[in-house]
């Protein structure tokens, strides 16, 4: 048989009738003295194959024989019958085994480490099928959404000389005789990249030692990131709820199935799509937790875990929360003229105790200010010279923001934990395959 001859399984059920050439792997497997009934699957979709021992006792002998995740080529004549899994069933005329598999050490009911031990394989699962489906819409949507709109793809190093978000979540890495850190962002390259491009976004690995062991942080993560001269907080703000509804829109569009798969609300997933996302001020937000769910929480803290959640469920979509306290906030987030108390910031909470999914800010133009923060933060300031002399060649106000694929991922999908969201993961605890 030729290459061109083999349809894939999706492309089979469209057909809906007649003679078919399929290839895949041993999905499920039932054998009684006189069928064998096989589930094939491939990248696309599972069909339901039977080999009556009667029609070729041959073929029915080979087909004993096929293990989970066997490899095979198939053809036969497909008819419909709604008692298949996908509602068609293949009638096998042909059998080739291409490989007969091992015990395969996936059953059902496994541990979660289990899985996770055995990511290489478990990639293949349906599950994972439909999650690494719809990631790959949302990086096609992130890069479409900024191209759309005419802002430039720019490229920032991973290696970088200092740290951006906090000297405790680094990563040193040896560099020759030196020592230099893993990217925690693109941002401060990126805004040497506007006086270039003007408007500009990447998406790129991110590394952050994240000793906390939570269903949100990876130590490896995917960021996207844009950042505009001349825009302000608000400019920002909204193009940061108009990425998020597009990317929704785009997965509603093209992952129905997917979505189906992993039994996730998809009228909810529409009301995302749709909906006006709110602003409130950080001041706001403590006005709400403190009053309508007697949390306690101070001004000047930033909001935990549990606090964000509320948030995010009192408003039952996603929320933008600003003007966080400066003084917790990262050095170049500015304050504001009219509270300096307060940062030009903002973070975006999705909704299901999903919480922040992007983190974003004006940019400082306060080159003292900047420099205090560093030191206070046990930095020195001479390491950002080159970024403070943007600040001496035509500085402008601008701002951008981050966000993390696998948040959005893990929130579209209604995933329990992150590391689902990734082919594979790398957090504190997890490092292999
Ligand atoms: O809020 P963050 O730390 O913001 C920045 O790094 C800015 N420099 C971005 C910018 O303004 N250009 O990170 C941005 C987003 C977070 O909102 C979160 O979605 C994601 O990145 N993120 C993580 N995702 C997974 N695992 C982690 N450890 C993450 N840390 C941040
Ligand atoms: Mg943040």
């Amino acid at each position: 048989m030729k290459e061109s001859e083999y349809i894939t399984i999706e492309e089979a059920l469209k057909k809906g009738s007649g003679k078919v050439n399929l290839r895949g792997w041993i999905y499920r497997q039932r054998a009684s003295n006189k069928f064998v009934f096989i589930v094939l699957r491939d990248e696309s979709e599972i069909i339901q194959c039977v080999i009556p021992k009667s029609k070729s006792p041959e073929i029915f002998e080979k087909a004993e024989k096929l293990t989970i995740e066997s490899s095979v080529k198939i053809s036969g004549e497909l008819k419909e019958d709604v008692r298949a899994p996908t509602g068609f069933e293949v009638s096998v005329s042909e059998l080739e085994i291409i490989q007969i598999a091992d015990p395969f050490p996936i059953t059902e009911h496994q541990s979660p480490e289990l899985l996770y031990d055995n990511r290489h394989l478990w990639i293949r699962s349906r599950k994972l099928n439909a999650i690494l489906k719809i990631r790959h819409t949302v990086v096609g949507a992130i890069h479409s959404f900024f191209r759309g709109r005419g802002y430039y793809e720019f490229d920032a190093p991973i290696f970088q000389p200092s740290q951006s978000e906090g000297g405790a979540t680094l990563f040193e890495v040896k560099y020759f005789d030196d020592i230099m850190y893993l990217s925690q962002t693109w941002q401060l390259y990126a805004e040497a990249g506007i006086f270039s491009l003007g408007k500009i976004y990447n998406m790129g690995p991110t590394f952050r030692a994240e000793k906390s062991k939570t269903s949100r942080h990876l130590a490896e993560f995917w960021m996207a990131e844009m950042e505009a001269a001349w825009m302000t907080l608000d400019g920002a703000v909204k193009v940061a709820k108009d990425e998020i509804r597009f990317i929704v829109q785009e997965v509603l569009k093209d992952n129905k199935k997917e979505l189906e798969i992993l039994e996730r609300d998809i009228k909810l997933l529409e009301h995302y799509a749709k909906a006006e996302y709110p602003t409130i001020k950080y001041a706001e937000a403590l006005e709400i937790l403190n009053n309508e769910y007697q949390m306690n929480v101070p001004w000047g803290k930033d909001l935990r875990t549990k606090e964000e959640e509320k948030i995010a469920e009192h408003f039952k979509v996603p929320v933008v929360v600003t003007h966080y306290p400066t003084e917790i906030m990262g050095f170049y987030k500015p304050p504001s003229e009219e509270n300096p108390k307060e940062a030009l910031c903002f973070d975006m909470l999705a909704p299901e105790g999903y919480c922040e999914i992007i983190g974003g800010s004006e940019r400082s133009l306060l080159v003292e200010d900047m420099k205090r923060r560093l030191e206070a933060d046990g930095e020195d300031p001479e390491n950002y010279s080159w970024y403070f002399a943007l600040r001496r060649y035509g500085s402008v106000p601008h701002s951008g923001y981050g966000l993390g694929v696998e948040r959005v991922v893990q929130w579209i999908c209604g995933l329990d934990n992150i590391k689902d969201s990734i082919p594979f993961p790398r957090t504190m605890l997890r490092k292999s395959p």
